[in-house]
């Protein structure tokens, strides 16, 4: 097994992101919750150990401790922020509030440079976000650099190969921070750099039969990235175990369904069951105009279909887990869970309350994941590029793309506008370019001329944007004659539209979607 990096978490919102420096590095890393036992992970030949940050102090009552046992063992250990904090306190040092919050960029000024330091400038600007600080070293610890405000912002221990900093070398914001790391794992733990995506495959693998034994899985596959590179991976390990349920919710592009299907089933020879709940949605969405509302009513809706499959599956076999496609800024975005002990950001539809009332334990296999990575997972699954850098699709579907209350035959409409302007999209190599291209059907007569008849039909709107995370976008300057092209095939092709409009409102203060 290639060499690895036990990443102990105490709730830091970079935990994840040390591990994933750790992966670039070409180091299997693996993050484990701080009460894992020093035995377990000597038990799983880890190299060395790196403490995260976290937001408790070491200061109060009950902050999260690891089991002392890790310093006895022999590992090289790393910590940071809070990790070093954790060190120094646990191993005799003394540890105090520290007047300045030291909050942002610092310089860091290098005085021994050791393994820790070796072919580094000696100062570097590093990024902090502490209020505590150290205000004794522990025995057998010297300071080998310093902030302003920090006289031990970095620390070592040669003898027991124990290190310690204050700032966050995996943040980007940290001159040199990669470098920092990999003389960690190099010079120090020893580790050779030889990880790669099919290593993590490997492991993975291992990890969900582990977990998994004889029983077996459902995942709710929406056709869209994770769920798929997730279902991949666990059929990958489990084979026939695996059951995949789409719901057909009534609005979902053309041929999506049928696409589905041939993708999973006929080519992954996975085991999809297909629940074809259109007309349930549509009742149900009946004359509901508030986007909210919609939103409701198809989640519900969801849940309860979901809910329905899952039990009459869960009489025919024997199911004990609900696999989902969970990545990790799923994960930080909700970290109220599991008795993390980070700070609540915000609660996400994703992740939790499913699977508890279902009586299911969850497989999440993609969840120390960034979603570069799982795209390169995808890949190296074999999964075809139209899976793997397909464009977001909202979980409402074409639900929250017809304004106002749904009818079946506006749906009808907007699908067909919908398949041009994705074709289009494709034929011009644009599609791969942008962050999302859709139509959006508009509950508007306009008046028209085709033939030598006056036509009297509804207007599409074509949204394309362009966009890093969605929180912001700009609206994409496609070249004119593409423009011109998906707006002649729109209404040369689709009866229903007579006018084809182009939104060009950036985000803030428009969203991307229309509801
Ligand atoms: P907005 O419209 O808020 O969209 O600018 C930002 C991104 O989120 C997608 N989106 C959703 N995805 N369920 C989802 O799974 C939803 O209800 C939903 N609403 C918006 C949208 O497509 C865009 O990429």
């Amino acid at each position: 097994m290639a060499d690895t990096i036990a990443v102990l978490d105490f709730g830091s919102q970079y935990t994840q992101v040390i591990a994933r420096r750790v992966r670039e590095l070409r180091v299997l890393s693996r993050i484990y919750p701080y009460t894992t036992k020093a035995s377990t992970l000597k038990a799983e030949g880890v190299k060395g150990v790196i403490l995260s940050g976290g937001p408790a102090s070491v200061l109060s009552k009950g902050s999260p401790r690891p089991d002392k046992k890790i310093f006895h063992l022999g590992f090289p250990v790393l910590g940071i922020c809070y990790g070093e904090q954790l060190m120094a306190h646990m191993l005799g040092g003394k540890v105090s509030k520290s007047s300045h919050r030291e909050f942002g960029h610092g310089t860091l000024r290098i005085t021994k440079k050791g393994k820790l330091f070796s072919s580094l400038p000696n100062r570097l600007r590093v990024w902090n976000s502490h209020g505590d600080r150290i205000s004794k070293l522990p025995t057998g610890f010297e300071a080998i650099a310093t902030t302003e405000n920090s006289p031990y912002a970095t620390i070592q221990n040669t003898s027991k190969d124990f290190y310690g900093m204050q700032f966050h070398p995996e943040v980007a914001h940290s001159e040199e921070g990669i470098s920092v790391l990999r003389n960690f794992l190099v010079k120090i733990c020893c580790c050779k750099q030889e990880w790669s995506m099919s290593s993590y495959i490997k492991h993975s693998i291992q990890t969900i039969r582990d977990q998994v034994g004889d029983k077996r899985v459902i995942l709710g596959l929406s056709g869209g990235v994770d769920s798929s590179v997730a279902a991949a991976l666990i059929h990958k390990a489990i084979g026939s175990q695996l059951t995949c349920v789409f719901v057909d919710n009534g609005l979902l592009r053309l041929n999506e369904r049928e696409n589905v299907k041939r993708l999973y089933q006929d080519h992954f020879d996975l085991d999809v069951r297909v629940a074809q709940k259109g007309s349930l949605f549509l009742s149900r969405l009946k004359g509901v105009s508030d986007p909210e509302k919609k939103r409701k009513i198809i989640g519900n809706t969801f849940i309860e279909v979901f809910d329905d499959v899952v039990t009459r599956l869960k009489k025919s076999g024997d199911y004990n887990f609900l696999a989902q496609g969970t990545l990790y800024p799923d994960v930080i975005e909700s970290v109220a869970i599991d008795g993390n002990p980070a700070a609540l950001i915000k609660s996400h539809h994703n992740v939790g309350g499913l699977p508890k009332k279902m009586q299911l334990s969850l497989l999440e296999p993609l969840r120390e994941l960034f979603k570069d990575e799982v795209r390169e997972l995808g890949k190296e699954l074999g999964l075809p590029k139209e899976v793997v850098w397909r464009q977001p699709f909202p979980g409402p579907g074409l639900g929250v793309r017809v304004m106002g209350p749904i009818q079946k035959k506006d749906l009808e409409v907007l699908r067909k506008a919908d398949a041009i302007l994705h074709e289009v999209m494709i034929e011009s190599d644009l599609y791969y370019t942008v962050w999302q291209s859709f139509c959006v059907f508009l509950p508007v007569k306009t008046v028209g001329v085709m033939g030598d008849e006056r036509t009297y039909e509804n207007v599409i709107a074509i949204r394309i944007v362009e966009s890093i995370d969605a929180m912001t976008a700009d609206w994409a300057r496609i070249p004119y004659e593409v423009l011109r092209n998906v707006s002649n095939r729109i209404i040369n092709e689709v009866s229903g539209c007579n006018r084809v409009v182009l939104d060009i409102s950036s985000k803030p203060p428009s969203t991307i979607e229309w509801e």
